[in-house]
């Protein structure tokens, strides 16, 4: 039986991956910051799949506890699922550093340091796979979202590079670039219906994902094509655009 760990079980695209592996008969390492969320999608899981479940407290940006989390789980996943994330208005995120800190360190700094601890025992192991949720976000800077996109940005390139360097070793690494999807972190916005997936369309394609060792997946086919063109325009024309 493979074991799969889910860093921010709680958002609604981890509780659809957990789902979905549980559904495959997985077992569960669920990591999050609220032991009560935990326990109720624990409870959900075991009932509806009868699978095993393990809770654990997780907070991203308390990177000194990541070694002692990871040397703590048994068994020791087979998969590794990084979701957490934090998107908060632009502006408030520029007008205030402790803001800044926590869009940066929670999407980069924190995924970082968790991975490079789980990467070096995948590579030591030969064998693993890491999925990091990044954005498309990331793959341009824009006016209105260029913290929480550079942050992106680099768990991106990290992702890459992480894959370049493990490939050797047999570990595989999936960045998975949603585009927009119905979640808490999006509910305040008004998102086009036809460029948004669900949670539960994310869930399935990490699966297949993972299973087929894709290396980089748009959940939306389309998203491809779209941040081909943003990424063709020439500078002098993209700076002058409201995006
Ligand atoms: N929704 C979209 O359109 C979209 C698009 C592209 C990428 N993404 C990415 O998808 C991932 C999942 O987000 P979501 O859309 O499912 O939103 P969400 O439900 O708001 O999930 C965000 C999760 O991150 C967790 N988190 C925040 N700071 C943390 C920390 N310091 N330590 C541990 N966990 C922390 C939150 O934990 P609590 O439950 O404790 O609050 C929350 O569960 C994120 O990485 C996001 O950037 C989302």
């Amino acid at each position: 039986m493979a074991t799969i760990l889910i860093l921010g079980a709680t958002s609604d695209i981890g509780r659809a991956v957990a789902r979905q592996f549980a559904c495959k008969r997985f077992d569960i390492h669920l990591a999050s910051r609220d032991p009560s969320k935990l326990s109720a999608l624990k409870t959900d899981l075991n009932i509806r799949y009868s699978i095993q479940c393990f809770t654990h407290l997780f907070d991203a940006v308390d990177f000194a506890s990541h070694e002692s989390f990871y040397k703590r789980l048994e068994p020791g996943p087979d998969i590794v699922v990084c979701v957490f994330g934090y998107m908060n208005e632009n502006e408030l995120v520029i007008d205030d550093p402790g803001e800044t800190l926590k869009t940066i360190n929670t999407n980069y700094t924190g995924a970082v340091s968790i991975l490079n601890i789980i990467a070096a025992d995948y590579a030591l192991q030969e064998k693993g796979c890491i999925v990091g949720i990044s954005s498309v976000a990331g793959e341009r800077g824009r006016q209105s979202n260029y913290i929480y996109g550079s942050a992106k940005a680099g768990f991106t390139a990290y992702l890459s590079g992480l894959r370049n360097k493990l490939y050797n070793k047999g570990v595989h690494v999936v960045t998975v670039l949603p585009g927009f999807v119905y979640t808490k972190m999006t509910e305040h916005l008004n998102l086009p219906k036809r460029l948004t997936a669900h949670p539960e369309d994310v869930a399935r394609h990490i699966y297949i994902a993972v299973q087929k060792k894709k290396n980089i997946i748009y959940v939306k086919w389309f998203w491809r094509w779209i941040m081909c063109i943003i990424k063709l325009m020439p500078e002098p024309v993209f700076k002058r655009m409201k995006l």
